[in-house]
C-alpha cells in the first residue's frame, strides 16, 4: 500500500485533534483514502509546552520548514498571516498539497495562494476556514457550481452569535455575557477580531469569492460588529418579533445601466451586469427564518441558488473536535485525488465582478 507522508504544522486545539485523529483512525483512514498518511511530525513553537491531547513527544518539532520539505500532504493549522504564507507557498511550489483552516490568510491572499496551487499541479483545500465542522466550501465549490448561487448569509461567528443568544434570552447586557463567550473556548486569541465582526468578515470574503467565482479579500467587506447591539435593542427586536443575527451576507446586486448603455443588451462592451455586495452586520431577522433559530455557538449558512432554491447548512463553527472533522474530510480527499493523479483545479475566480457600496443594496437583510 502507497503511503503519503503527512506534515502538520501547529499542535493547537484543533492541530492536537487531528494529530489524533491520523494516529487513532490511521487504519481506517488508510482505507479509505487508499493510501496509508504518515504523520511524520507536528511543527510547534515550544516542543514541551503542556497540550490538549497525550501524542508521542518524538513528533514534535520546531523546525517547519524541514517538515514541510519532507511531507507530500501539509496541514496548516498556525493561523495568522506569517509565517503560514511562507510555508505553505513552499509545500504548493514543492508540488506538496494543503490543507488549510486559515480563514485570514485566504480572505487576505486567497489569491496568490490559488495561483500557486494550479501552477504547480498541487491541491489546496480549506473546509475549516468557514464555519468549522459545517460542509460548506464543498458544497459551494463542487455541490453547486452548476447553479447560480445569488444570495449567502451566514452566522460564521460563534462567539457573537453565543452573545447575542444569551442577550436574547435573559436580557443581559453585550458586557455581562463577554467573559461567559471567552471562557467557552470559541472566541479567536483577540476577541475584538469576533466581536468587531473581521472574523466573520474574512469568512464572508471566502464564501463570497467562490459562490460568484469572483475574487472578493478582506479589504473589500463593510464590516460592523455587535459591541453596539443594547438590551434594550435586543428587547425591541424581540417586540416587534424580530431577531438580532451578526450575518455575513454575500450577494449578487443587478447593476444600473450606465447612461446611455442599452440596459437590456446582454454584455454589451463586456460590461458586467451585476456586482457582488459582501458585508457583516447586526441584522434584523424574522423570528420564523431559519437562522433565527440558530442557538448560543452554533453556526448556520442559508444559500439562495436559482435552480436549488434556499439550502441551510448547520453545525458547530468551532472547537478541536469538530474543526478537525472537516480537515480531516480535506485530507482524505486529497489524498484520494492525489492518488488518482487528478489534483482538482482550484479554479475559484472565472470573472471579475464590481463591488457596490451599501447605497446600491435595496434587498431588505
Ligand atoms: N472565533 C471563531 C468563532 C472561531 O467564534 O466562531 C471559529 O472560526
Amino acid at each position: 500500500r502507497r503511503v503519503l507522508k503527512v506534515a502538520l504544522l501547529g499542535g493547537g486545539t484543533v492541530g492536537s485533534q487531528v494529530a489524533r485523529i491520523l494516529l487513532d483512525d490511521a487504519e481506517a483512514l488508510a482505507a479509505r483514502a487508499g493510501a496509508r498518511l504518515e504523520l511524520v511530525g507536528i511543527a510547534v513553537r515550544n516542543v514541551d509546552a503542556p497540550r490538549d491531547v497525550e501524542l508521542p513527544h518524538g513528533l514534535y518539532t520546531t523546525d517547519a520548514e524541514a517538515l514541510v520539505g519532507s511531507a507530500d500532504l501539509v496541514i496548516e493549522l498556525m493561523g495568522g498571516l506569517e509565517p503560514a504564507r511562507t510555508h505553505i507557498l513552499a509545500a504548493l511550489r514543492r508540488g506538496a498539497s494543503v490543507v488549510t483552516g486559515n480563514k485570514a490568510l485566504l480572505a487576505q491572499d486567497g489569491a496568490t495562494l490559488f495561483d500557486e496551487a494550479d501552477a504547480h499541479g498541487a491541491e489546496l483545500n480549506f473546509e475549516a476556514a468557514v464555519a468549522g465542522a459545517i460542509p460548506i466550501i464543498r458544497p459551494i465549490r463542487e455541490s453547486l457550481s452548476g447553479d447560480r448561487i445569488t444570495r449567502v448569509l451566514g452566522i460564521v461567528n460563534g462567539t457573537t452569535n453565543f452573545i447575542l443568544d444569551a442577550m436574547d434570552t435573559t436580557g443581559a447586557q453585550f458586557a455581562d455575557v463577554l467573559a461567559e463567550a471567552q471562557r467557552l473556548g470559541y472566541a479567536e486569541a483577540d476577541p475584538t477580531a469576533d466581536v468587531e465582526g473581521l472574523d466573520a468578515a474574512a469568512k464572508a470574503a471566502i464564501l463570497a469569492s467562490l459562490a460568484f467565482h469572483t475574487r472578493v479579500s478582506l479589504d473589500d467587506v463593510r464590516c460592523e460588529g455587535i459591541t453596539n447591539v443594547s438590551a434594550a435593542d435586543i428587547a425591541a427586536a424581540q417586540d416587534a418579533g424580530l431577531a438580532i443575527k451578526l450575518l455575513a451576507i454575500a450577494e449578487l446586486v443587478p447593476l444600473e445601466p450606465a447612461d446611455g448603455a442599452e440596459a437590456a443588451h446582454d454584455g454589451a462592451a463586456g460590461a458586467p451586469r451585476e456586482g457582488v455586495s459582501v458585508r457583516v452586520h447586526p441584522t434584523l431577522l424574522p423570528r420564523t427564518h431559519p437562522l433565527a433559530a440558530v442557538r448560543g455557538a452554533y453556526n448556520a449558512v442559508f444559500i439562495e441558488a436559482e435552480n436549488a432554491g434556499s439550502l441551510m447548512f448547520y453545525g458547530a463553527g468551532a472547537g478541536g473536535a469538530p474543526t478537525a472533522s472537516a480537515i480531516m474530510g480535506d485530507v482524505v480527499t486529497t489524498a484520494r485525488r492525489l492518488l488518482a493523479g487528478s489534483p482538482g483545479r482550484t479554479g475559484t475566480a472565472t470573472r471579475t465582478l464590481p463591488l457596490v457600496g451599501p447605497e446600491a443594496v435595496t434587498t431588505s437583510y
